[in-house]
């Protein structure tokens, strides 16, 4: 068992330095592009089906009023785990987020480059490794995001440069399974980080 254990670590450090030395090859030229379509990393890598999906009329209901219901997610996923436990870095999985606007959400290829060897039998991953093989997208629905009518444009590298924190804005994730909207982001919010930090105020630097 302690044994198993140790291969498994051992093979989740090799599968991590894989996803690093993809990260590099992928490099960014598809985001100056601006076409998140065009993606240099291989199909699958990260998922491009994200459902803002309603379960039911009253969460089509609030979300038409901005408030949206909880996500339920299709795996029980746990930031906390693979943060803590392993010491993943957000960028090895979100991997546009200091590139340019969209973080991204990683596909079941890039869990299963540990999963193959680690976790086999968890029944949540026999669920990732039955999406890779159908050649289905897990259907992750999102979290946080903003309604349409409130025309806001956001982009997450110029923080990400600016050394501003995940925390700031998404809570610490390293206490959470999946994610929960633990921040609220107002207008106000941005705006008052903007005033403190002089970052731009202008209307058309948040809104489209
Ligand atoms: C860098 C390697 C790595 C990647 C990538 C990775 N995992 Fe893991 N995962 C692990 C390790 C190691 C464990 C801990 C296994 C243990 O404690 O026995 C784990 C545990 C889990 C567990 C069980 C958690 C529990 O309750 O103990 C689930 C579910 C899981 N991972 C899902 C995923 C999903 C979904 C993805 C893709 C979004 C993913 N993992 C990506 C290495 C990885
Ligand atoms: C200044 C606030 C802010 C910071 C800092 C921030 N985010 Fe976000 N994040 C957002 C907002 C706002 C959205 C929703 C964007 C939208 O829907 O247009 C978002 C969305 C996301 C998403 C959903 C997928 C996507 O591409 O939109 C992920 C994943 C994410 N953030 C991860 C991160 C990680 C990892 C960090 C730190 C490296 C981070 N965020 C830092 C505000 C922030
Ligand atoms: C092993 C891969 C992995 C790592 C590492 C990881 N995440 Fe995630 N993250 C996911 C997956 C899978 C989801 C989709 C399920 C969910 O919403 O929890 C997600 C969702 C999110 C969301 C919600 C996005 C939305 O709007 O739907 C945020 C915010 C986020 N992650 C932030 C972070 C931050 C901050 C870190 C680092 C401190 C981090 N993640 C590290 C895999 C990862
Ligand atoms: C905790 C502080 C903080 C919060 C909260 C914050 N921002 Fe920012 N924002 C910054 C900083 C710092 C910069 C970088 C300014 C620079 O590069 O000169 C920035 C830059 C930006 C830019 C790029 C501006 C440019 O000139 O390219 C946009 C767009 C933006 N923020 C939108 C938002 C939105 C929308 C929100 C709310 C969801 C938000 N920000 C919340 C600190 C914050
Ligand atoms: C730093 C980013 C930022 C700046 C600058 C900014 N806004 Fe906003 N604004 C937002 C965000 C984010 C929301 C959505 C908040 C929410 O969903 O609760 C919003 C929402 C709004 C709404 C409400 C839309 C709705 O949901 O009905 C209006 C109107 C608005 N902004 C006007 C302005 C005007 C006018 C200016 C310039 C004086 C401005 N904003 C500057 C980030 C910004």
């Amino acid at each position: 068992m302690q044994t198993k254990r140790i291969l498994g670590y051992g093979v989740a450090v090799i599968a991590a330095s894989v996803l690093v030395w993809g990260r590099f090859k992928a490099a960014s030229p598809s985001y100056s592009l601006g076409a998140p379509e065009q993606d240099a990393v291989s199909p699958g890598a990260s998922s491009r089906v994200y459902t803002p999906a309603h379960r039911t009329f009253g969460d089509a209901w609030r979300d038409f009023f901005n408030r949206r219901g909880e996500a339920v997610q299709p795996i029980a996923y746990t930031h906390q785990v693979h943060l803590v436990k392993i010491g993943m870095q957000c960028v090895l999985c979100h991997v546009g987020v200091d590139s340019g606007p969209d973080a991204r959400i990683p596909g079941a290829q890039v869990c299963m480059t540990c999963h193959q060897a680690v976790a086999t039998d968890n029944p949540e991953i026999k669920k990732v490794a039955s999406y890779l093989q159908r050649g289905e997208e897990i259907p992750w629905q999102r979290v946080y995001g903003f309604s349409p009518f409130a025309h806001v444009k956001f982009n997450h590298a110029p923080h990400v440069r600016a050394g501003v924190d995940c925390k700031a804005c998404h809570g610490d994730m390293t206490q959470v399974t999946v994610a929960r909207r633990s921040v609220d982001m107002t207008m106000g919010f941005c705006v008052d980080c903007h005033k403190l930090k002089g970052a731009s105020i202008d209307c058309t630097t948040c809104h489209f």
